[in-house]
């Protein structure tokens, strides 16, 4: 399960003075303005930079940012200039952004590179070769390098030339951030399922249905809250008024509830609202508490109530190792945060090794000041949802295998 842990790592390289080309997933939360808003991705990569800087490497960073599709108001808008600025300023050190991440300006500036040296290359998906992993692009990327490091577990489950295409050039290793998210995924997954409590929340159940699957084989209990968890109300035959439902979904939740049992947990009871809380006169949204069997057609769930909370929290006490994905509400709006914070409460209460997979859970558990009480706070979003599916990822596939012993 943990291919990580097969893979080389950075410790098994000689580094010093030798080009290492890192890839880091620098695909950050921006302000209007392309100032960094979260810089945790940023922050999660300076263990490995520092390494390197320590070694005597010549480390040239490469990473994506959003989604470019080429045209020069995306070279602007993409730019990872904002993030060349953050990360100097994180180092201590001045890192130059490269303008391009092959061609003569890359040659040129890597040749000019002194060991303990660092460089940050532009967007490589300003390069179209990149998404389409371009065989003669990922070998254009190797050939500035002399060894690859891969650090960007957030972007471990897309084959890219950056990611995927480029380890078979070089010699590949995992870097300490890749090591360690896959160290405590892993571990999660491949632990007894005894005290093995998985929470599960987030808006569409289409994209937690392979976690479900998977996680069911592996856990004693597993949570439902979030825009997920009226789909299988309905599928209970509950009325859920106007709450977010896939029918598409239905069936597939009344099989799981029918296999599962009492394993899931589903919410008791929620708050809701009597109209869209994201609709124009946000003061005016009208919201209380119910139970699941009270909802009214014209109503819809919005958040876990108390009772669901206290009942999640009390099977978080008693586990051994917890795993949580997906927010329990729409906790981007402060009175329907609670149902999420009362879970990073309870997990950063626990004593159990706690994890927590990324994307918008992770970005609450950060929000909400809990981070540093979670044994991990992954960086990756659809990264440690397919982790969780159980899914290879093909940016840790493609790493050097340790040799065997
Ligand atoms: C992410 O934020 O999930 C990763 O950086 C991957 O980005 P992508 O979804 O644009 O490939």
């Amino acid at each position: 399960m943990n291919a990580g842990l097969n893979k080389l790592t950075i410790e098994d390289l000689s580094v010093q003075g030798r080009r290492t080309l890192v890839r880091v997933d620098f695909n950050v939360p921006q302000h209007e303005d392309g100032r960094v808003m979260d810089d945790r991705r940023i922050r999660g990569a300076l263990p490995t930079i520092r390494y390197l800087i320590e070694h005597k490497a010549k480390t040239i960073l490469v990473s994506h940012l959003g989604q470019p599709k080429g045209d020069a108001a995306d070279r602007v808008r993409y730019t990872l200039r904002p993030v060349a600025e953050r990360l100097s300023e994180l180092l201590g050190i001045y890192v130059p952004l490269i303008p391009d991440c092959i061609g003569p300006q890359a040659d040129a500036a890597i040749a000019q590179m002194q060991p303990g040296d660092v460089v940050l290359l532009e967007n490589v998906r300003f390069h179209p070769g990149e998404t389409a992993n371009d065989p003669v692009f990922a070998s254009s990327l190797a050939a500035i390098a002399e060894l690859y490091v891969n650090d960007a577990f957030g972007t471990a489950h897309r084959a890219h030339a950056s990611t995927e295409g480029v380890a078979h050039h070089l010699t590949s290793a995992a870097g300490f951030l890749m090591k360690k998210e896959l160290e405590f995924l892993g571990r999660a997954l491949d632990s007894p399922p005894d005290g093995f409590v998985a929470v599960l929340g987030g808006a569409k159940i289409k994209s937690k249905i392979g976690v479900v699957d998977n996680l069911l084989t592996k856990v004693s209990r597993l949570l439902i809250g979030g825009g997920m968890a009226y789909t299988f109300l309905q599928a209970q035959g509950k009325e859920i008024g106007q709450s977010l439902c896939d029918p598409g979904a239905l069936e597939y939740c009344r099989n799981v509830l029918a296999v599962a049992g009492d394993r899931i947990l589903l919410p008791s009871d929620v708050v809701i609202a009597d109209r869209d809380p994201f609709s124009d006169n946000t003061d005016e949204v009208q919201s209380h508490i119910v139970s699941v069997d009270a909802i009214p057609h014209d109503w819809q769930g919005v958040d876990i109530g108390p009772e669901t909370r206290a009942r999640f929290a009390a099977v978080i006490a008693d586990a051994r190792i917890v795993v949580w994905n997906g927010p329990m509400g729409i906790f981007e709006i402060s009175r329907y945060a609670e149902g999420t914070r009362a879970m990073a409460e309870a997990l950063a209460r626990s004593s159990a090794l706690t994890v927590v997979g990324g994307g918008e859970s992770a970005a609450a558990v950060e929000e909400l000041g809990f981070a540093d009480q979670i044994s991990h706070v992954s960086t990756g979003g659809g990264a440690a949802l397919e982790f969780l599916e159980g899914r290879p990822l093909p940016g840790v596939v493609a790493l050097t295998d340790k040799p065997a012993t």
